[in-house]
């Protein structure tokens, strides 16, 4: 099943015995609302290599969801919790301080775009982060309107449902949500108008944002606009930087606080520290979570220090915040992640995986409509043909099953759920790479040859 120097290696079928034995406990004992995108249990993890309880050993090109850019158990990072687990478990940063908590606000304060005095608040998840920005621009403005876009997602607290977008696979049956909620369009370049150039596109999403702010909502009204720079489970779309100028320009015409949500696309995703960085656009409030802190749940709010000290002492905060665990992984973690050689090495890899994925759409020009995304954070688009572009879901569906029947973990994403994603650690070696592609290549061929068959 796998040569000696292949990293894939597997033993029974995918899933194999425990792993649905496990599998089906936690169907008996869990709630069914937790997605489970795989069938497989895992023991163990290193690098981009995942055990299962069967002894199959699996490449993961879904790292954590993206909250892996250091990979599974990193050495340095489980040294550094062995370390700290000894010393403090816990404590509380609203009962007393510890260094790790302030040396982490100080590095991400020092790391992101913007020549000001910033300041950063640390939460638990991506959602919290987003709520907190939200909490900070209206105490801030004194306004209350919050503007987010078409494809969005920023997590499922009642808040942040109602600021994600797509509303079938997160939303159904959970309303009401939460006011003061703005959706504008965002410029999706692959299935633009026919006929319209992408510049084109551009220049009118460019027109619609003033449209969009006497239209849907005054920007007087506004206290943030909250966008992602690329598109996470909206299927890997990066912001125009024209358009993300052009908004940058108008929030500072009417006083409204910019939000980088780089949850999914920071910390080294698009091979630079955070996504917004290719535009050159300075937000005012940066959310960082997963890969900041290697896996361990900690997400951060980080911008201009007046905005940070809005809220009155007590208004933000939380019992596990910033905790002493989560914090030591992240200065691990971020000084990794922030060297120039990981970055350089981020965007290596993401050139070796683009060019993968063009030549198995070049393979397969009727099934894969796009390769897209920035950096080592991609999609392909799959469709039923590549002039209507219509998505095809169950095809997508059925290529990550190849896939992980192969030994390999990809995930779907996109509004249409007809993308498949990677994020791959960034620890990953080209050998590695190399091989899981040529296992994705395979899948898509199969799914290809499906499809001929039954036509
Ligand atoms: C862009 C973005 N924002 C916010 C979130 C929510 O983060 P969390 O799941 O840590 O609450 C996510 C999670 O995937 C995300 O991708």
């Amino acid at each position: 099943m796998s040569s000696p120097a292949s990293s894939i290696h597997l033993v029974t079928d995918i899933p194999g015995p425990r792993s649905l034995e496990i599998v089906a406990r936690r169907e008996a004992a869990t709630a069914q609302g937790v997605a489970k995108l795989t069938p497989i249990a895992v023991e163990r993890a290193e690098g981009a290599v995942v055990t299962d309880v069967d002894g199959n050993r699996l490449l993961d090109l879904a790292g954590g969801i993206g909250a892996l850019a250091v990979g599974h158990c990193p050495p340095k990072v489980v040294a550094a919790l062995r370390e700290q687990a000894e010393r403090l478990v816990h404590m509380c940063a609203i009962v007393a301080s510890y260094e790790p908590y302030v040396e982490v606000a100080e590095r991400l304060n020092a790391l992101t775009p913007g020549d000001f005095p910033k300041k950063t608040v640390l939460t638990n998840t991506g959602a919290e982060a987003v709520e907190t920005t939200v909490n900070l621009a209206r105490v801030h403005t004194g306004r209350q309107g919050v503007v987010v876009f078409e494809g969005a997602y920023h997590g499922r607290t009642n808040l942040t449902m109602s600021m994600t977008s797509k509303f079938g696979l997160f939303k159904k049956g959970f309303g009401p949500f939460t006011p003061e909620v703005y959706r504008f369009p965002f410029p999706d370049s692959y299935r633009r108008p026919e006929g319209l150039s992408e510049e084109d596109l551009v220049d009118w999403h460019i027109g619609r944002l003033e449209h969009c702010f006497t239209a849907i909502v005054d920007p007087s009204h506004v206290a943030a606009v909250v966008i992602e720079p690329v598109l996470g489970e909206g299927g890997f779309h990066p912001a125009p930087f024209a358009w993300l100028k052009r908004l940058r320009e108008l929030c500072d015409t009417h006083g409204i606080v910019f939000v980088a949500d780089e949850v999914q696309c920071g910390f080294g995703r698009t091979g630079r520290l955070l996504a917004i960085e290719h535009s050159g656009v300075v937000p005012d409030l940066v959310i960082t979570g997963k890969s900041l802190a290697a896996g361990m749940p900690l997400a951060a709010v980080t911008g201009r220090a007046d905005l940070m000290d809005a809220a009155h002492p007590g208004g933000l905060g939380g019992t596990y915040s910033g905790n002493p665990l989560a914090c030591a992984a992240a200065l691990v973690a971020i000084e990794e992640i922030s060297s120039p050689a990981f970055l350089a090495r981020a965007r290596d890899l993401g050139n070796q995986l683009r060019t993968s994925l063009e030549k198995i759409q070049a393979q397969h020009p009727d099934l894969v409509g796009d390769v897209r995304g920035l950096g080592p954070m991609l999609v392909i688009d799959l469709v039923r043909d590549p002039r209507s572009k219509a998505p095809t879901m169950e095809e997508t569906a059925a290529v990550t099953v190849e896939a992980l029947g192969r030994g390999v973990i990809t995930i779907r994403a996109g509004l249409y759920s007809n993308c498949v994603r990677f994020l791959p650690p960034l620890s990953i070696t080209d050998a590695q790479l190399a091989e899981a592609m040529q296992h994705v290549s395979a899948s898509v061929s199969a799914v290809a040859a499906a499809r001929k068959g039954s036509a």
